[in-house]
């Protein structure tokens, strides 16, 4: 096994502590067909970290900032064609179309086998094949699950390191024969002998391919965030969520966060927007100072795998190990957690570097310092910005790092069991028609909220943006089956924890982005956020709305102005009534965009929502 496979392909030279030959196996067949120059297997130390990163700075991929500054941080820019999710270049290859649904793309598995075989035929050519084995949730937790990443970059292999449980304690949980899934990921740009690389080798064809049936992914050509990192979004959502509805738990697009009152009592909700549209923040949120007494705690900021426990009620665990965040319009002010947690061991990836070797981002102070080089490399002035309209960091400009720089983390983040959750909040940005806060009267109506939410685009996926489209459950990227099918796995759900003796989760819709007539925001947001999440948990307590207060309307229950604890805020009822107002005009386009929706997932619909849908249009008729 430690001898070389054929000519021009180097040995596997797997450590002694892998005994999992099925493993081995599979990582020299990936070599046969990549063909890099070397296999390196990670073991996830500290030094390995150091020296990989040390390696890139002498390559050109990363700079090191400036250690006064920011110590043990590195700056990274990507190609200006690599910077965000390709969702256009995404697919679910089931072995039927009706699987993958009309939401996703599609491909007949054996085709994209061939495609993908052709391609990735010599693919890590001069390269190095790193070997990043990763458990997504605690290391040997009843929930968590294996994946093994074969990729040729290395930032892939030190971002992996940060944002899940990364190295060599997973080949003990994986033993001779445990499951694990396997990844593979090439940047997808050979190197000839001698030629010399470029700081970010990536490839203008791209494919992130799933094979949900057999669990494995494939990604070719991009080297950034989602595309690359295959234990996030490929593997904890998409692939999650068909291992999820085939054993019955649900892998979402969700914070979870921790709520705690002056009187000690504590709640967890899981709240799941759409990308850049603000679970970072939610999730590490600071109540305002009029909150005295209340706390905030962070479980996770992107996703969230969720369990019927032996008592019926939902437990949720993160199963990643890292943030991976938008870092424009985060400041001091709008995230103060968030820029405690990297002011140090973070990997910044497409802000602008200043000039004594630090990072800045828009919104990240007042004023822009008066010189900076941009993530293109070029110089860039506040009088270029305005000139030009560049930007001195890419709007999808990222951070990682590690969980446990966060001065909020939870103290049960890491707990395998997970925790009790009491609601589900949904939100989408909405500049129009979408109220501040609606409670949903039942779960089914819940469910229709969260199927039917619309929000607009973002620099999160390439593509369009600020165009609003449906993202059912902030799902639409990233479902790995029909999104009908899940759509009934949730109510599906719902009706198990009835049936037990737990209560059903509440579930929330809110939006916090709608705007004035000048195009801004109305609502303050950020800490602020916290006086909703309070009403939210009055309610919880309260359900009747005896102290809670709350008030019916079309499509669930809504406080009213005095219902909200205002202190510290200046915030007028009028104010109010302009991000709560609903028009019926909009709301009977809205329902128009909902029967389209509906229309296009008519295969398999549920009928219950179907049902929800009639019963809003009468309403909204009469
Ligand atoms: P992904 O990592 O892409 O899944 O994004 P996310 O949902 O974690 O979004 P994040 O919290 O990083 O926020 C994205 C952008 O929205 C940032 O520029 C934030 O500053 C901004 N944002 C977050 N919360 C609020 C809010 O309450 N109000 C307003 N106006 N902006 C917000
Ligand atoms: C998102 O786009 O929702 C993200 C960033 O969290 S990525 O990892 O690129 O998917
Ligand atoms: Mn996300």
């Amino acid at each position: 096994m430690n001898q070389p496979l054929m000519a021009g392909i180097p040995a596997v030279n797997a450590p002694a502590h892998v005994k999992h030959q099925k493993l081995i196996n599979w990582v020299a067949e990936i070599a046969a067909l990549t063909k890099p120059a070397r296999i390196y297997w990670c073991d996830g130390s500290q030094e390995e970290y150091d020296r990989l990163c040390a390696e890139m700075v002498a390559a050109g991929t990363m700079k090191k900032l400036n250690p006064e500054k920011r110590p043990n941080s590195y700056l990274a820019c990507s190609d200006p064609s690599d910077v965000a999710r390709v969702e256009d270049r995404t697919f679910i290859c089931s072995q039927n179309k009706e699987d993958a649904g009309p939401t996703n793309n599609w491909t007949d598995p054996a085709e994209m086998r061939q495609t993908l075989n052709g391609l990735f035929d010599g693919c890590m050519a001069g390269r190095t094949l790193y070997v990043v084995p990763f458990s997504m949730g605690p290391l040997g937790s009843p929930i968590a699950h294996i994946g093994v990443e074969l990729s040729d970059s290395p930032y892939v292999a030190v971002n992996m390191r940060i944002m899940t449980r990364m190295g060599k304690a997973v080949y003990d949980v994986l033993g001779t024969d445990g499951e694990f899934v396997p990844c593979v990921h090439t940047v997808g740009a050979p190197l000839a002998a001698g030629q010399k690389d470029v700081a970010w080798p990536c490839n203008a064809t791209k494919y992130i391919v799933h094979y949900p049936e057999t669990r494995e992914i494939w990604s070719y050509g991009s080297g950034y965030g989602g595309n690359a990192l295959l234990g996030k979004k490929c593997f904890a959502l998409r692939i999650a969520s068909t291992m999820g509805r085939a054993q019955g738990w649900l892998a979402e697009h969700m914070l979870i966060l921790g709520v705690e009152s002056p009187e000690g009592k504590k709640h967890y909700v899981a709240a799941a927007f759409p990308s850049a549209c603000g679970k970072t923040n939610f999730a590490m949120l600071i109540p305002p100072k009029a909150f005295g007494g209340w706390k905030v705690t962070t479980i996770g900021d992107d996703i969230a795998w969720i369990k019927p426990g032996a008592d019926g009620r939902l437990y949720a665990i993160n199963p990643e190990a890292g943030y991976f965040g938008v870092a424009p319009g985060t400041n001091e002010k709008s995230n103060y957690n968030c820029m405690a947690s990297v002011s140090a061991n973070t990997i910044f990836t497409n802000v602008a570097l200043t000039d004594d070797g630090d990072v800045w981002w828009e919104g990240m102070t007042k004023e822009a310092p008066a010189h900076l080089i941009d993530w293109q490399g070029k110089d860039w002035t506040p009088e270029i910005g305005k000139e030009t309209g560049r930007k001195a960091a890419h709007p999808n400009a990222r951070f990682t790092v590690a969980a446990t720089q966060n001065p909020v983390i939870d103290p049960a983040w890491d707990d395998p069991a997970g925790v009790p959750i009491s609601a589900f909040i949904f939100g989408g940005r909405r500049s129009t028609t979408v109220p501040l806060v609606t409670e949903a009267r039942n779960w089914v109506e819940g469910v229709y909220m969260a199927a039917t939410m619309g929000s607009e685009t973002t620099a999160a996926a390439v593509g369009q943006q600020g165009v609003v489209r449906r993202d059912p459950f902030a799902m639409l990227p990233f479902a790995g089956y029909n999104m009908s099918e899940y759509f009934q796995h949730w109510l599906d759900i719902g009706k198990k924890i009835a049936a037990s003796p737990a209560e059903l989760p509440k579930i929330y819709c809110v939006n916090w982005f709608r705007t004035d007539a000048d195009g801004k925001f109305v609502w303050p947001g950020f800490g602020d956020n916290m006086r909703v999440l309070k009403w939210m948990l009055d309610r919880i307590e309260d359900p009747q709305g005896v102290k809670s207060g709350g008030v019916e309307h079309l499509f669930g229950i809504t406080p009213r102005f005095e219902d909200l604890q205002w202190e510290g805020l200046d915030f007028s009822a009028d104010q109010f009534a302009t991000i709560t107002s609903i028009d019926k005009a909009a709301w009977l386009k809205e329902l128009e965009l909902h029967a389209e929706l509906f229309d296009k997932l008519k295969h398999k619909l549920p009928a219950e929502l179907q049902g929800v849908k009639d019963k809003l249009e009468k309403k909204l008729a009469a």
